[in-house]
């Protein structure tokens, strides 16, 4: 009998940091327990079969001809293509890949994906790479192959950060840290119902307002204004100040929010989701409606703290704070009063059903 390699990876919600990872900042994400689970066995000559619970059919390639098609099997080929441009060598193999990370939620499916494909790979051909190298092959297969050019957040957070801690990372310089999650309060993440496309050209145009106002900086990155230098950005035109401003003002959101979370204090911690949403819909303009209808409902709930959108945007999940004890409570009764205002079917997530 073959023998199979099984490994996981987790989807994560990002606490606060959110479009700075592409501009050297910093994120502060965690995993939730939802995962994607492959079993991979090792197969005969170059040919990859992957059969997933989430597409009608199996699909197929030969490694070293792999071609975008513009499905979910790219984010597959773009790993072993990325493998072998770093010079691994690979033999074909079979794989198979259930998850219970919300597709288009802002949640990671694709780095949850990366992440367990990459790890099974690595376990299955003793491959030399550690967690840092993963995340990175995870992004070049993204950047290059499936052409979302996203940051650096969420394969990282898939291959290092452990429950129950939220990584603390510098974007620039890869370091990390795990900061414990708050004893003071329990985190609610709630699907909108309304999804997204990271590969779709939104995100690609936030990024790309953020060189060209980086540029008219005369800064390598947005990572490099401090907040001192908010007054200048009022100088560049529009959408430019705007977008700059968010980055710069949610970096620093990010370093508060730390000093929140090693003091406990989760108050300050929610008035900080609540600042940071307020600047992705007005600033970087990245919600929509139902999400900011959702955020607004969490918000008047009173054993809440604070909420916002957590990944990409354009539609997708919220992170809420709550009270320690009262997360499961707070979240049916933001899931159902949203449902009823919005029309939409929301999911409750976090606390796990
Ligand atoms: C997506 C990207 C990340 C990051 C977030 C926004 O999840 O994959 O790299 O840019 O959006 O913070």
């Amino acid at each position: 009998m073959v023998r199979s390699t099984r490994a996981a990876a987790p989807g994560r919600v990002n606490l606060i940091g959110e479009h700075t990872d592409y501009n050297g900042g910093f994120v502060l994400p965690t995993p939730i327990p939802q995962k994607t689970r492959v079993e991979l066995a090792r197969g005969e000559g170059r040919l990859v079969r992957v059969r997933s619970d989430q597409a009608p059919a199996p699909a197929e390639y030969a490694l070293g001809r792999e071609r975008p098609r513009g499905d979910w099997l790219d984010y597959v080929q773009g790993l072993t293509w990325a493998l072998g441009e770093a010079g691994f060598e690979l033999e074909g193999f079979n794989l198979r890949v259930t998850s219970d990370v919300p597709l288009g939620a802002g949640l990671s499916s694709s780095a949850a994906l990366e992440i367990a494909v990459l790890r099974a790979i690595r376990a299955a051909f003793a491959l030399d790479l550690d967690d840092v190298r993963l995340a990175r092959l995870g992004q070049r297969a993204e950047n290059d192959f499936v052409g979302a050019r996203c940051g650096i957040m969420d394969q990282m957070a898939a291959s290092l950060a452990d429950a129950g801690a939220a990584l603390f990372l510098d974007t620039r310089s890869l370091e990390f840290r795990r900061i414990a999650l708050p004893p003071a309060a329990d985190l609610i993440v709630i699907h909108s119902g309304v999804s997204h496309a990271i590969a779709g050209g939104d995100y690609n145009t936030r990024r790309a307002e953020c060189e060209a106002a980086a540029s008219a900086l005369g800064v390598p990155q947005l990572r490099d204004v401090s907040p001192a230098d908010l007054g200048r950005l009022a100088q560049l035109p529009e959408p430019f100040g705007s977008r700059a401003r968010h980055v710069v003002t949610e970096n620093q959101r990010v370093l508060e929010a730390v000093l929140a979370l090693e003091a406990n204090d989760v108050a300050r911690l929610g008035q900080l989701f609540v600042e940071s949403h307020a600047s992705m819909r007005d600033d970087f303009d990245v919600s929509v409606p139902q999400v900011d209808l959702l955020v607004d409902v969490a918000c008047a709930d009173e054993r809440v703290f604070g909420a916002r959108l957590t990944g990409g945007g354009f539609g997708g999940a919220v992170v809420v704070l709550a009270a320690a004890g009262e997360g499961r409570g707070a979240g049916e009764r933001i899931t159902r009063a949203y449902a009823e205002r919005s029309g939409e079917r929301p999911t409750l997530l976090v606390p796990a059903g």
